[in-house]
């Protein structure tokens, strides 16, 4: 792993992982090739800004043309593929960027690597890898008593997000089969934890609590997710990057699943304790039920056996300790997020979202 092409490195993980990488790589380059869209933001790696081995480009994973030239400028033998549209809300407001950037994006993303690494084959095939990073929203929602997913599931995904991330994991399967491009794939639960947009649900409620604003909960709030504090999630990636086998999928998840009430009950429990504004407390108090996400996935649940009995990754946070963690990074982090609150595009989403709901 000498020059390694993170896309989408300037969003919630994207930016974590560079973090976590070039502490653990010490030899590596790293080249964030992001777009910048409203999730992406530069703040996110104010501190590696100056590395000499951090390169940032701004450019559109779908021009396979700009990919390629920078594959060659920088003769990349690893892509960490992150860059997407990320967020289930919007995928149902607005499914056609979904469409574009995921399932185009990746395809685009796809055809630079055969041209570079199979077709001009300046780099050894041995020490090339495109990985892939999935979710386990591919495999759709279980039922009260269903066994947890593994890797041999089948895709039956439910929103316009899941169904273009299925399909870009079929591409990049696809690209191994049939052209012998060397990857690996990881399907990943709910991630938590520093840098992520405002917009899902952990970040949206710290912040709606710290404001008095009420606290949206979708439904009855008993639907279940599967929660990874980020930075174990950046550990198992770049523990797939060095041990995973070739043409392989992984399963990552955080070994626990509290109904999304409790995930919001327990932020208000922990504001009540630490924050230093008593107005709005019990927070719980801010709590609001509204009307449910159309297609809402009910429940689901990881199996993770696959990455900790071949590659010995296990997650290291406990939700309890994570959580804490999380709250008190938004908390010491104002000017982050003042600088997302002002935007226009912000606000603007969460009048689209809640504002009739
Ligand atoms: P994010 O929305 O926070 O960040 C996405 C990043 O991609 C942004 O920096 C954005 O600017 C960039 N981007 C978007 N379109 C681009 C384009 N056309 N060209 C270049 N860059 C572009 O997303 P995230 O939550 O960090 O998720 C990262 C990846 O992990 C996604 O592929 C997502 O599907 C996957 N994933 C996320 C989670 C989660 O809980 N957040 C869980 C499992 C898998
Ligand atoms: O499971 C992995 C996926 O997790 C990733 O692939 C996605 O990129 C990521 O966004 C996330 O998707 P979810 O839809 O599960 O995350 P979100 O934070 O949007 O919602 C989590 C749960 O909380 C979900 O059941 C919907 C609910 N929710 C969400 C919001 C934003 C609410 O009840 N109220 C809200 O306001």
């Amino acid at each position: 792993m000498n020059h390694v092409l993170v896309t989408g490195g300037a969003g919630f993980i994207g930016a974590n992982f560079i973090h976590y990488l070039l502490q653990a790589e010490p030899d590596a380059h790293v080249i964030n090739l992001d777009a910048l869209t409203y999730a992406g933001s530069l703040e996110n790696l104010k501190d590696v800004a100056d590395n000499p081995r951090y390169t940032f480009v701004q450019g559109d994973i779908c021009d396979t043309e700009f990919a390629g030239e920078l594959l060659k400028k920088y003769q990349v033998d690893t892509i960490v593929h992150f860059a997407a549209e990320s967020h289930v809300d919007r995928s149902i407001l607005g499914p056609r960027q979904f469409i574009e950037t995921n399932i185009i994006g990746t395809f685009s993303l796809l055809e630079a690597a055969r041209k570079f690494w199979l077709q001009e084959k300046s780099l050894s095939l041995e020490n090339l890898r495109f990985h892939h990073v999935s979710t386990d929203e591919v495999f759709g929602s279980l039922a009260p008593g269903e066994p947890a997913w593994t890797e041999e599931t089948s895709y039956a995904p439910n929103s316009p997000y899941a169904a273009s991330k299925a399909s870009s994991d079929h591409l990049v399967r696809s690209y191994g089969h049939t052209y012998g491009l060397p990857f690996t794939i990881t399907n990943c639960s709910n991630n938590y934890g520093p840098y992520q947009f405002p917009e899902k649900l952990i970040p949206l409620i710290i912040l709606n609590a710290l404001d008095g604003k009420p606290l949206p909960v979708y439904g009855d709030g008993q639907q279940i997710r599967d929660w990874l504090h980020v930075e174990d999630h950046c550990e198992a990636i770049h523990l797939v990057l060095k041990k995973g086998s070739t043409g392989s999928t992984y399963n990552i998840g955080g070994e626990n699943q509290p109904a999304n009430l409790t995930i919001v009950e327990t932020i208000c429990e922990i504001l009540d304790e630490i924050s230093a504004d008593p107005s709005y407390k019990p927070h719980k108090n801010l709590i609001e039920f509204v009307k449910d996400r159309p297609g809402h996935d009910r429940r689901y649940d990881m199996d993770t056996h696959k990455i900790s009995s071949e590659l010995g990754w296990r997650p290291h946070h406990t939700l309890t300790e994570g959580l804490l963690a999380t709250v008190n990074w938004y908390l010491s982090h104002p000017e982050w997020v003042t600088a997302i609150r002002q935007k226009q595009e912000y606000k603007g989403w969460l009048d689209a979202n809640y504002k009739s709901r």
